[in-house]
């Protein structure tokens, strides 16, 4: 009984998690043409190892800094605002969606 509760509060934190990488992340995204896949791309192209992808976009992302920015740009840069637990969970959700991608290939 307890190990069944234990899956399902799982379960709902996952969904829960996914959700939030889906309301907040994506629809703003698509509307700006700006695809998240590539952007995932870009930074594990670069920083290759998913710690080191984490952290650059969780830094880039609570303090935009122009230089730092691995997507070409067309004036001011778009200012994230997320608190870092938040972005944490986002990011985890971020990284496992596009991983399974780049293992295939
Ligand atoms: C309200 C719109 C909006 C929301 C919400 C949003 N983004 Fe963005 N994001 C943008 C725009 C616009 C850019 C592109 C370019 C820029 O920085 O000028 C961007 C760029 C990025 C980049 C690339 C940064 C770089 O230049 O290297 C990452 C990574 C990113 N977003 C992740 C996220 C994540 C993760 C979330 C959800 C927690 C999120 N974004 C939510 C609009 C948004």
């Amino acid at each position: 009984m307890g190990r069944i509760t234990l899956i399902t509060l799982f379960c709902y934190l996952t969904l829960f998690a996914a959700d939030l990488f889906d309301k907040k992340c994506v629809p703003c995204h698509q509307k700006r043409g700006v695809g998240l896949k590539p952007i995932f791309f870009n930074y594990l192209l670069y920083h290759s190892s998913e710690r080191r992808v984490k952290r650059a976009m969780k830094e880039f992302l609570l303090h935009p800094d122009p230089k730092k920015s691995l997507l070409p740009k067309k004036g001011k840069i778009y200012r994230h605002h997320f608190d870092p637990k938040t972005l944490d969970k986002a990011l985890d959700i971020y990284w496992d969606r596009y991983k399974v991608i780049g293992k295939i290939k």
